[in-house]
C-alpha cells in the first residue's frame, strides 16, 4: 500500500462507514486511486464459463452499485469486477445507520436492502463502460415487487447486452424472504426464466448464482443438482452471513450480513461442500473473507477457480486485489503450480 493510500484509509476510519464509502467512489471518480493496471502471468490467466480472465482476483457486488466507476476499478488491478445489485425500479434501501465497522474483527456488518439508482439509470452507465476488462452485474429484486424472480429476469433484459456476465443474487439477507428463492422449486423456475432471457439476448453471457453461506449439508447438495440440470455457468459462494459467532466488536448485535474476516472458515466449508458436490462440472468462484494471497490460495485449495473480496478494501486499501494477484502467483509457484487450475480443490478435504 502507498503512502497516500494509507493516509487516505486514516482519514476514512474517522468518518461514518456509508460516507467513507461514497468518498471511497469519489476518489475513484476522481482519479485519486491506485491505477497499477492488471497484474497478469501465464500461471493465472484461465478461461472460466467462456470469460477470458487475466487474474482469478476479483472485485465482489455491492462495492459499486450504481456501475459508477468501473473503468478506475478496473485500473486498480482486479482480473474482474462485479457492479450492482441492480433491480428494475430505483430503491432507497433501509434506514441509516446501515453499514457498521467491526475494527477489532476485521469485518462488517451491512443491511443496505439494495439501495441503488434502478436498472435504466445503471444500463446506460454499463452501455458506455470501456470495452476492455470483465464486468458483470448483480441481479435483485425490488423489496415491494409482487413477481420477484420477474425482476432478475427485467433486469438482465435491460442490462444484459452490456456485460460480461450476469450473477443472480438470491442470497442477501437484508431483503425479506429473498432467501426462500434457493429451494429447489423455486430456484429452478427462477434459473430456467432467467437462463431463457440470457438466450434471448445479443450476447451469450455466463449466468452465475450467489449463494448464502447459512446453509444445510443437504440445501447445498439441492443447490447442486439445480444447478446442474438448469446448466448455469458458475456459482458464487457466498454472501454474507446472519451468524454472529466469535465477535469482540460492540457491532455484533446490529442486524444485518456479517462480511470479511469472520465469514472467512464458514464461507470456505460451503464452497468446499459444494465442490465436492459439483465434481468439478460447474467452477465455483469463492468470496468471504479473503484479505491476502494466502487466504485467496486457501479458496482456491477448497475448490474455487476464481475469487472475489470486498470488506478487507476497507482496511487495507484498493490496491489490495492486485497485491493479493501478484501474491497468489508467488505462493502458486512456490508450491510447485505451473497453472492456477492444478491448484483447485488440492485441499477440499481440510474444509469438508
Ligand atoms: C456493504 C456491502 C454491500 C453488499 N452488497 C451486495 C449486493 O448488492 N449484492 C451481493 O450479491 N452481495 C453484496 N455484498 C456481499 C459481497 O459481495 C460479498 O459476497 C460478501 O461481503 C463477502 O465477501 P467479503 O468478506 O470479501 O466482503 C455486499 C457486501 C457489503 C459489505
Amino acid at each position: 500500500m502507498k503512502i497516500v493510500e494509507k493516509l487516505g484509509l486514516k482519514l476514512l476510519y474517522k468518518t461514518d462507514p456509508e460516507n467513507a464509502h461514497h468518498l471511497a467512489i469519489k476518489a475513484l471518480k476522481y482519479g485519486l486511486t491506485p491505477k497499477a493496471g492488471v497484474y497478469t502471468s501465464k500461471r493465472l490467466k484461465q478461461n472460466i464459463a467462456g470469460l477470458e480472465l487475466p487474474n482469478p482476483i476479483g472485485l465482489a457486488a455491492g462495492f459499486d452499485k450504481n456501475a459508477e466507476v468501473i473503468a478506475p476499478l478496473l485500473n486498480t488491478g482486479f482480473g474482474f469486477i462485479e457492479v450492482g445489485a441492480a433491480t428494475p425500479e430505483p430503491q432507497k434501501g433501509n434506514n441509516k445507520p446501515r453499514l457498521f465497522r467491526l475494527n477489532e474483527d476485521q469485518g462488517s456488518i451491512n443491511r443496505f436492502g439494495f439501495n441503488n439508482e434502478g436498472m435504466l439509470i445503471i444500463a446506460d452507465r454499463l452501455s458506455k463502460r470501456p470495452n476492455k476488462g470483465i464486468v458483470g452485474l448483480n441481479l435483485g429484486a425490488n423489496k415491494n415487487s409482487s413477481h420477484r424472480a420477474i425482476d432478475f429476469v427485467k433486469v438482465l433484459e435491460t442490462c444484459g447486452n452490456f456485460i460480461d456476465f450476469a450473477t443472480v443474487n438470491v442470497s442477501s439477507p437484508n431483503t425479506e424472504k429473498l432467501r426462500d428463492l434457493q429451494g429447489e422449486k423455486a430456484l429452478t423456475a427462477l434459473l430456467t426464466g432467467v437462463i431463457e432471457t440470457r438466450n434471448q439476448l445479443g450476447r451469450q453471457i455466463p449466468i452465475f448464482l450467489k449463494i448464502a453461506p447459512d446453509l444445510t449439508s443437504e440445501e447445498i447438495s439441492q443447490i447442486a443438482q439445480v444447478a446442474r440440470h438448469t446448466r448455469i455457468d458458475a456459482i458464487i459462494a457466498t454472501n454474507t452471513t446472519l451468524d454472529r459467532t466469535n465477535l469482540m466488536s460492540k457491532h455484533q448485535i446490529q442486524t444485518g450480513g456479517l462480511s470479511g474476516k469472520p465469514l472467512f472458515e464458514k464461507s470456505t466449508r460451503v464452497l468446499a461442500k459444494l465442490a465436492y458436490e459439483l465434481e468439478g462440472n460447474i467452477p465455483i468462484i469463492g468470496v468471504g473473507g479473503i484479505d491476502s494471497a494466502e487466504a485467496a490460495f486457501e479458496k482456491i485449495r477448497a475448490g474455487a477457480s476464481l475469487v472475489q473480496l470486498y470488506t478487507a478494501l476497507v482496511f487495507h486499501g484498493l490496491s489490495l486485489g492486485r497485491d493479493i494477484a501478484k501474491g497468489l502467483d508467488s505462493l502458486l509457484e512456490k508450491n510447485g503450480y505451473d497453472h492456477i487450475s492444478q491448484a483447485v480443490g488440492s485441499g477440499i478435504q481440510d474444509y469438508l
